[in-house]
C-alpha cells in the first residue's frame, strides 16, 4: 500500500487553494470543481482582506470589530486565532510578492468597509482582490495538486461513519466514485437560494447537504447576510458595488437626495451590513428608490475599475454620480460545524471557507473577513492532515441503482419564495407559509444515473431551504443577519450562546459555552 495520502478537495476558491498551497508534497491532492476552475465566489470578491496593518490598528481592535458586527454570537477564541494567523498569512503573501495595492512609498493602501473602526482592508487590482488572489495562489501550486474541472461531486462515500471518498458525475452524466483518505468540502454557501444574490450561480449549497447526509452538523443557518449595494437596473441586480466604495466616501440617498443612514446608526453609511440592508429594505417598502452617491470619490474609474466597467456596460450615467442599488443575498454565516482545523463531526471529512461555520462571523460577518478565514482555515486543515493516519483500503458501498427524491419545482420558484418570506425581514406567518409551501412540493423518484446535475442541485437547495426556514422560525429573536419583525429585539436571556443544530434529520437548540462568551472566561 502506498504511503502517500490521497485527499479530495471539492471546490476551487481561496480556501481550497490555501489548502492546496500548504499541504505536504507527501499527499496527492485532487481538486474537483463542478464547473470551471474560475466558477467560485472568491473570483467575484471585490472587497479585500482585513488585516491590522495600520499603526493606528491592532489585532485586538480587529477582534473587537468582528465581535461587535457578529452581535455576540462569535466564538472569541476562533476570532482571536483567525485574526492573528490571518495577519501572518497576509504578511507572507506580501513577502511572496502578491500585488496588494500600494501607495507610491510601497506601503499597502488600506481601505475601509462597514463596521470597521479603522482602515484595514487590503485590496488588489482596485476591486479585484479575489480574482488576483485566486490566480496568485494557483500559480504557486506544486505538481502534487491535480485540478479536475467539470467533475460534479454529488455525494460522499461513507463507510462505518467515516468519509472514504466521493461520488461524482461527469459532463455526460455518467456516475463515478473516487476513494480518498480525506475529503475537504470548500463548496461555498447558498446564494442561489435567493432571487437576487452576489454569488456565482454554481453556489447551490451542495457541500452543506452532502455533509448533512453524511451525518455532520449544520449550525446557524438562520444567519444570512444581505449585501446592501447591488447595482440594480430596471429592478434587476447586475452585480456587486463593493462596500469599499462607501469606505471611500460614497453614501446612500433616496430619489430626493435625502441621506437615509443619517441618524440610524453612529457609523451611518458604514454601519454593519445587516443594519444598512434593513434600512434600505425599509425605505424601499415606503416606495423610495435608493442610490449610492459617488460624487465625492476622485478617480472612481481608476480606484474601482471593475465596478466602473460594470456600470458602463449596464448603461449607468456616470456623470450623474448616482448608482441605483438594492440589497441582495451575499453570505451565509452558518454552515457545516467545524473545529479550528476545519474538521467536521464525521471522521476524515473537513469543511473550509463559506461552507464551514467556525464561529468567526457570529450572526453577521465583518466585511473582508471571509478571504481571511479561507486563507487560515485552508492552511490549518492542510497542517492537520499530517497528523491523520492513512486509512485502510475499503470499498465503501455505493450502488449505481441508488434512488434519489427530486423535488418537482423550479429554481426560480424556490428563490422567489425564499426572497419573499426568508430574506432581510422575516416573521412567523411568512416563515410558516414558506415552510408549508416547501413541504407541499411533490417529488419524483429517480435513479442516480438518470438524475441531471441541475436536479442534484435542486435537491440540495430544497433540503437546505427547509433547514434554513426551520431555524429561522425557531430563533424567536433578532440578531445580526436574522431579523424577526415579530421579535425585533435580541433576547440574550434565552438565546445568547445558543445555536440551532441540524443533524441526522433532527433539529435542536444547543448551548455552546464558547459562543458569545469572553474567551478568558472559558479558556
Ligand atoms: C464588498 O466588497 O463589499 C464585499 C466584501 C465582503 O463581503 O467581505
Amino acid at each position: 500500500m502506498s504511503s502517500i495520502k490521497k485527499i479530495i478537495v471539492v471546490g476551487s476558491g481561496i480556501a481550497a487553494l490555501s489548502f492546496a498551497k500548504t499541504i505536504s508534497e507527501n499527499c496527492q491532492v485532487i481538486i474537483m470543481t463542478k464547473k470551471q476552475f474560475s466558477s467560485s465566489n472568491s473570483m467575484l470578491a471585490q472587497g479585500g482582506i482585513a488585516a491590522a496593518f495600520s499603526a493606528h490598528d491592532s489585532i485586538q481592535q480587529h477582534v473587537e470589530d468582528t465581535l461587535a458586527a457578529g452581535c455576540d454570537h462569535n466564538d472569541e477564541r476562533i476570532v482571536q486565532e483567525i485574526v492573528r494567523l490571518g495577519k501572518h498569512l497576509v504578511e507572507q503573501l506580501v513577502a511572496e510578492g502578491f500585488p496588494f495595492d500600494q501607495h507610491e512609498s510601497g506601503v499597502p493602501q488600506l481601505g475601509k468597509e462597514g463596521a470597521h473602526t479603522t482602515h484595514r482592508i487590503l485590496h488588489a487590482g482596485g476591486d479585484q482582490t479575489g480574482k488576483t488572489l485566486v490566480q496568485f495562489l494557483k500559480s504557486q501550486l506544486g505538481s502534487h495538486i491535480h485540478l479536475y474541472e467539470n467533475h460534479h461531486v454529488i455525494d460522499l462515500l461513507i463507510h462505518e461513519g467515516t468519509c472514504k471518498g466521493v461520488v461524482w458525475k461527469d459532463e455526460k452524466g455518467h456516475v463515478h466514485t473516487m476513494t480518498a483518505d480525506a475529503v475537504v468540502l470548500s463548496t461555498g454557501g447558498c446564494g442561489s437560494l435567493y432571487e437576487t444574490n452576489t454569488n456565482d450561480p454554481s453556489v447551490t449549497g451542495d457541500g452543506l447537504m452532502m455533509a448533512y447526509r453524511a451525518g455532520a452538523q449544520l449550525v446557524d443557518l438562520e444567519f444570512v447576510q444581505f449585501h446592501p449595494t447591488l447595482l440594480t437596473i430596471s429592478g434587476k441586480a447586475v452585480g456587486l458595488v463593493s462596500e469599499a466604495v462607501r469606505g471611500e466616501g460614497a453614501y446612500l440617498e433616496d430619489e430626493t437626495g435625502r441621506r437615509i443612514m443619517k441618524g440610524i446608526h453612529p457609523q451611518a453609511d458604514l454601519a454593519p451590513r445587516d443594519v444598512v440592508a434593513r434600512a434600505i429594505f425599509h425605505e424601499q417598502q415606503l416606495g423610495h428608490h435608493l442610490y449610492l452617491n459617488i460624487h465625492d470619490i476622485p478617480h472612481f474609474s481608476a480606484r474601482f475599475p471593475a465596478i466602473y466597467a460594470m456600470c458602463q456596460r449596464a448603461g449607468v450615467d456616470m456623470a450623474s454620480g448616482r448608482l441605483p442599488i438594492s440589497p441582495g443575498m451575499h453570505f451565509l454565516m452558518g454552515g457545516i460545524s467545524v473545529n479550528e482545523y476545519g474538521e467536521t463531526t464525521v471522521p476524515s471529512l473537513f469543511a473550509i471557507g463559506e461552507a464551514a461555520c467556525t464561529g468567526l462571523h457570529g450572526a453577521n460577518r465583518l466585511a473582508s473577513n471571509s478571504l481571511l478565514e479561507g486563507l487560515v482555515l485552508g492552511s490549518k486543515a492542510a497542517q492537520r492532515m499530517k497528523q491523520l493516519p492513512k486509512q485502510k483500503e475499503t470499498s465503501p458501498a455505493f450502488s449505481i441503482e441508488e434512488v434519489w427524491s427530486v423535488p418537482m419545482l423550479s429554481r426560480t420558484e424556490m428563490s422567489q419564495w425564499m426572497t419573499t418570506y426568508a430574506a432581510i425581514v422575516r416573521d412567523e406567518k411568512g416563515l410558516q407559509t414558506l415552510l408549508h409551501t416547501l413541504q407541499q412540493v411533490s417529488f419524483q423518484q429517480m435513479n442516480v444515473k438518470d438524475i441531471t446535475n441541475e436536479q442534484v442541485e435542486l435537491s440540495n437547495q430544497w433540503a437546505l431551504a427547509v433547514c434554513l426556514v426551520k431555524s429561522a422560525l425557531l430563533r424567536t429573536e433578532s440578531r445580526g443577519g436574522h431579523y424577526r419583525m415579530d421579535y425585533p429585539k435580541r433576547n440574550d436571556a434565552f438565546w445568547r450562546g445558543k445555536q440551532i443544530v441540524h443533524e441526522k434529520g433532527h433539529m435542536h437548540i444547543m448551548k455552546n459555552e464558547r459562543i458569545g462568551a469572553k474567551w478568558n472566561v472559558y479558556s
